[in-house]
């Protein structure tokens, strides 16, 4: 039950969470991660982190998992991995008759679609004992985030399937958080990042949001964890246990 020596790919390694878990994977004496995402100076300046910290090669790819040309690309080039994060998926806000149905559309598809497209290009590289685990989420309601509630139920139908289809060769789970503070929401201004926070701290039993560092052990651990399958972990301080 250890990660040591593995090959880690991280689809979305570069920034938040992602990184994060490359940070903890490092530490707990993965081998070689692979961090992969679109922007080519984020994945630079991740790498230069944890190749100046030491202990597993670092290697970097671009990919945008929302192309498949991109993503076939990508698995071609990739050598076999022991267990793939994946970090991908859009959010919103807005429920079934008020948001648009672009949006909507092109959540679902980045949620659920480009995580289905990940899973069958990585089922043909993954070495035995090794996982698969995906980014879900929690904490939202179908009226308030539609297409994310959805995608986010789809991706937990996903590791469940997953967890019969590739065994007993390999492993798949979700990680689940609420909302948490993150580079994910770069584009927020600040005082309203900050009022999500104060929502969620009232929202959230134990009264605050989680951090980076506590959603990445749950990655590792379901990664290290050999007899752990089709489970949707949540990391979310209990905030669907509230009226
Ligand atoms: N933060 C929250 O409140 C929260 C709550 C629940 C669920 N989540 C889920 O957590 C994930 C976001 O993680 P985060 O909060 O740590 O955000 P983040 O800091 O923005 O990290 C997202 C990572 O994924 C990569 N990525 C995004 N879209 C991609 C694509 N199409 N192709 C390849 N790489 C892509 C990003 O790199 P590039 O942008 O360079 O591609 C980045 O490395 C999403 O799946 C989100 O739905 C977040």
């Amino acid at each position: 039950m250890s990660i040591q020596g593995r090959t880690i790919v991280i689809v979305g390694g570069s920034s938040g969470i992602g990184l994060h878990v490359a940070r903890q994977a490092q530490a707990a004496g993965a081998g070689r991660l692979i961090l992969a995402g679109r922007d080519a100076q984020r994945l630079r300046q991740a790498h230069d982190e944890l190749a100046a910290a030491g202990g597993a090669q670092v290697d970097t790819a671009r990919v945008d998992a929302h192309d498949e040309a991109s993503l076939q690309a990508f698995f071609d080039a990739l050598p076999a991995f022991d267990h793939l994060v994946s970090m991908v998926g859009d959010a919103m806000g807005g429920g079934f008759l008020s948001a648009d149905y672009a949006t909507i559309r092109h959540v679902i598809e980045s949620k659920f679609f480009a995580n289905v497209r990940i899973a069958r290009h990585a089922a043909g590289k993954i070495n035995p004992g090794g996982s698969l685990v995906f980014t879900s989420g929690t904490g939202g309601r179908a009226q308030d985030a539609c297409a994310s509630y959805v995608g986010n139920a789809g991706i937990n139908a996903l590791v469940e399937a997953l967890g019969v289809e590739l065994a007993p060769k390999a492993r798949a789970n979700s990680v689940c958080p609420t909302w948490t503070v993150t580079p994910f929401w770069r584009e927020v201004p600040a005082a309203q990042v900050e009022a999500t926070r104060q929502h969620f701290n009232q929202a959230i039993p134990l009264g605050r949001t989680a951090t980076m560092d506590e959603v990445a052990s749950a990655y590792v651990f379901l990664m290290a964890n050999d007899f752990v399958n089709g489970q949707h972990l949540g990391v979310d301080g209990g905030v669907m246990l509230k009226g």
